[in-house]
């Protein structure tokens, strides 16, 4: 009988808890949560245990088969001996984004704390694909690359994804159509710049921009890139289902070998990187997934105003990673 993946999920938040449900529900891997406890007075509660106990009494009553178990572990970085064996792991651990904070100030804490999960990855669990979760994500990803040492292939980001869910998500309200037969790529970083491709993006075959007035797909594309904030601005959080949903979509294209192509957030360098301006960091572009990771860089055509747009989007990502690069110490301020 075939061993079942095991995916790990460091930090059982909301999005990490999410991630653990949905992968539960769909019942293709084992999971695994870690994080840390939670301090009131003298009162330490262990959150990750209580959560992997209710999610277990969920699948049992939903009459599912799944293995799921939760583990506190400390800032320090003590408790990941049961990470061992996990073919995925999620990092979702840091400090979400608060209304009025941008992804960029949530960098410098958000370092020490993947450094510290993934030095524990790197003893425990050397082998694992990597999906990143943690904002500013294209940056954590590249710190990601940086500090696991593990093959580019075995790194990625999820952005892409929960972006063109929410750009699809809009055109299928605007149109009345289901989401299933939209297909639209955002790419480029995970922030304001992003990067519709209005000039490959179709609704079962027909061009998005024969459907849609031009001034009106302007309102969606604005819509979709402050699709995070509008949510922020609502909850005082951020969001957390389709960016859980997002990850579950990763995790299966990865578990079932299935070759999908899905816009993640990816290091780029070499010839894809050449073709997309791109030399050593991390940005979201189209990729194939497989069991072994990232299968390949899909070299994705872009129209003139598409392109002007990725270079903005590829500048933006830029700066932050030369900032992230004093704080990791390769290069000192100028
Ligand atoms: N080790 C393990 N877990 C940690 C650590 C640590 N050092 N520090 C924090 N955590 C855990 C927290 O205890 C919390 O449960 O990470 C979890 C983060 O969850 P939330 O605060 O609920 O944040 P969430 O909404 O899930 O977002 C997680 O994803 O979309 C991004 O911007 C978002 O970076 C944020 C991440």
């Amino acid at each position: 009988m075939a061993t079942r993946k095991v995916v790990s999920v460091v930090g059982a938040g909301n999005v990490g808890e999410h991630v653990a449900s949905l992968l539960a529900i769909k019942g293709f891997a084992d999971v695994r949560m870690f994080d840390i406890p939670r301090k009131e007075g003298d009162k330490v509660f262990e959150p990750v245990k209580g959560k992997a106990l209710d999610m277990k009494q969920m699948i049992s009553a939903m009459d599912i088969d799944a293995k799921i178990d939760g583990f506190t572990v400390t800032p320090e970085g003590e408790g990941y001996e049961p990470i061992i064996g996990s073919d995925i792991v999620v990092i979702t651990a840091g400090f979400p984004r608060r209304p009025g904070m941008s992804r960029e100030d949530l960098l410098e804490a958000n370092i020490r704390i993947l450094s510290t999960i993934i030095s524990k990855v790197r003893q425990y669990a050397p082998n694992a694909i990597l999906i990143v979760v943690t904002n500013p994500v294209d940056i954590m990803t590249y710190v990601a690359v940086k500090l696991s040492g593990f093959p580019t292939s075995r790194v990625m980001g999820m952005a892409g994804v929960l972006d063109s869910a929410r750009f699809k998500a809009f055109i299928a309200e605007e149109l009345g159509v289901s989401p299933k037969d939209i297909h639209a790529y955002v790419i480029g970083g995970h922030g304001d710049e992003m990067v519709p491709l209005i000039s490959i993006s179709n609704v079962g075959g027909i061009p998005l921009k024969d459907l849609i007035p031009k001034e009106r797909l302007q309102e969606i594309i604005h819509r979709t890139r402050f699709g995070g904030g509008e949510i922020v601005n609502l909850m005082g959080t951020s969001a957390y289902h389709a960016p859980a949903a997002a990850v579950v979509d990763m995790v299966e294209a990865l578990v079932t070998n299935s070759k999908r192509i899905l816009p993640c957030s990816v290091y780029l360098d070499g010839e894809a990187g050449e073709y997309y301006g791109v030399r050593g960091f991390c940005v979201g572009v189209p990729v194939k997934l497989g069991n072994s990771g990232v299968e390949e860089i899909i070299k994705v055509p872009m129209i003139e105003e598409e392109r002007e747009m990725w270079e903005r989007s590829v500048e933006s990502v830029k700066r932050s990673v030369e900032i992230a690069e004093v704080m990791l110490g390769e290069k000192s301020p100028s």
